[in-house]
């Protein structure tokens, strides 16, 4: 399988998303990598890295639309945590040992790919017109901090 190639299609504008979109996509591309070398060390190891930082993200895109009043946001969660669900079945499957590593990346490219372009696409608006605001009402360096939050 081939490793995904970052498109414009994929850009929210947003920067701060759109960096965490890319760094999601650069595990899934370290995933490719290392799934034929026959290393189960290794391959958790990026397994959990990816995970890890999806949540991250995922808790971190929540509070962006929170904060702008996104009218989906319960939906919006509702989506991410059903796709915690279905990696976290794939991480159990993993560690009893069995190899997930192939389907698991069709999984993840289809829902990733899928899953930016049409549902984070959504709160775009909303949430690009509230950052822009936000310096005046929370104060210069909010967003730094927030990023600090979520991914300390
Ligand atoms: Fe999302
Ligand atoms: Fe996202």
């Amino acid at each position: 399988m081939a490793h995904i190639q970052w498109s414009d299609d994929l850009n929210t504008n947003i920067a701060v998303i759109d960096s965490q979109h890319k760094r999601i996509v650069s595990y899934i591309n370290n995933l490719e990598d290392v799934k034929d070398k026959d290393d189960r060390t290794v391959e958790e190891q990026v397994l959990n890295e990816l995970v890890d930082y999806t949540l991250s993200h995922f808790a971190f895109e929540e509070s962006l639309m929170e904060d702008a009043g996104y009218g989906f946001i319960n939906g919006h969660k509702r989506v991410h945590q059903l796709f915690v669900k279905r990696v976290s079945d794939f991480m159990q499957r993993f560690k009893l040992g069995e190899d997930i590593t192939e389907e698991l990346l069709i999984v993840l490219k289809a829902w990733l790919i899928n899953h930016i372009k049409s549902d984070d696409n959504d709160y775009v608006d909303i949430v690009k017109k509230n950052l822009g605001n936000m310096d005046a009402r929370k104060g210069d360096g909010w967003l730094t901090m927030s990023v600090k939050k979520f991914f300390a």
